[in-house]
């Protein structure tokens, strides 16, 4: 008790205060979402994205020489025309993302290429499967092609396979093909805590994939439920996910907290556009100092529990921190 506690003791240099520090953000912790389009000489800035853009395989790959992240996480967005109601394109075997995924493995072998697993991008009417006669999701007949996009992503030589489409029986579906297509050695990332969330919306402008009608509220997480997240989290787990995923991160924090306390899985939370977007116009319009903010909200994402952060200011932390 005060005053012979003194909690400012510890506080009162620099060096004091490193020493006590408890978290400790560092570069290997970051993955850079990128989105890829058809073509060559390719760049389409994103407007609700100042500084993100959408970039054809080429030019993908003459900038992962100078990337400084050393995880990126890619996003095929595919010309309006091959879209169709299944997102054939998604399960090409030499379509974008497979393109993609050699492209920067022959350019940095080293780089970490984890693809985002979903139809949404693919299909006609934007939702994440196919749709049931009545127009919802129809999850079992989702299942057999978004494990075959996963093959397709794994036989391209990716590190890892995201499954991003929420549907139940998603993981274990991906596990299965990638086992007896031969890669059992590729890891899922499950995006396990997917919520319903108005955070995507500049996403949805990057990648083209907002549902032509309806919502996702009927696969996506209910923002108001975390004793839900566990649950599906936890199924992931059982289905033979390797990683969990907490998306979006900062308005979730407690979901990725008790995801901690609760598995031993690695986890990774995702910044999403929403977060980005909210950053940059606060910073641009001077209401923020950008550096200290963001390094902030990814600090408090790692200490709630947080391994590796997926953020579009992936490029911007690394020149920000030291290690
Ligand atoms: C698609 C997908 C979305 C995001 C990642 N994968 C959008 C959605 O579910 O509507 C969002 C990423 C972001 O907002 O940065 N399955």
């Amino acid at each position: 008790m005060f005053p012979n506690t003194r909690m400012r003791r510890c506080r009162s240099s620099k060096g004091l205060r490193r020493l006590a520090r408890e978290t400790v953000l560092e570069r290997g912790d970051l993955i850079l979402p990128v989105f890829a389009v058809s073509g060559e000489h390719r760049e389409e800035p994103i407007p609700s994205m100042p500084g993100v853009s959408r970039f054809s395989v080429d030019l993908l790959r003459r900038r992962a020489a100078e990337l400084k992240a050393g995880a990126v996480l890619v996003f095929g967005v595919p010309d309006p025309a091959a879209k169709d109601e299944r997102g054939s394109a998604a399960f090409q075997e030499d379509g974008l993302v497979p393109k993609v995924v050699g492209a920067l493995k022959k350019e940095r072998p080293d780089l970490v290429v984890i693809t985002d697993v979903c139809l949404c991008s693919y299909t006609a009417h934007g939702h994440c499967g196919v749709l049931t006669p009545e127009g919802e999701a129809d999850n079992d007949r989702s299942l057999e092609l978004l494990a075959r996009v996963a093959e397709c992503h794994a036989a391209a030589g990716a590190d890892m396979v995201a499954p991003s489409a929420m549907m139940d029986g998603q993981v274990q579906a991906v596990r299965e093909r990638l086992d007896t297509a031969g890669f059992p050695d590729t890891p899922i990332m499950s995006y396990a805590a997917k919520f319903a969330s108005s955070f995507y919306g500049p996403f949805r402008d990057a990648a083209a994939c907002a549902p032509g009608s309806g919502d996702r509220r009927s696969y996506q997480i209910e923002p108001a439920n975390r004793r839900e997240a566990v649950r599906e989290a936890l199924l992931d787990e059982e289905e033979g996910a390797d990683w969990l995923m907490v998306k979006p991160a900062l308005p979730y924090l407690d979901v990725l907290a008790e995801l901690r306390r609760v598995s031993r899985l690695p986890l990774a939370a995702y910044q999403v556009s929403g977060e980005y977007a909210m950053l940059k116009q606060a910073a641009a319009s001077g209401a923020l100092d950008e550096r200290n903010a963001v390094l902030e909200t990814l600090t408090a994402i790692k200490r709630a529990g947080a391994d590796a952060i997926i953020t579009y200011y992936a490029e911007e932390v690394h020149e920000w921190i030291e290690q």
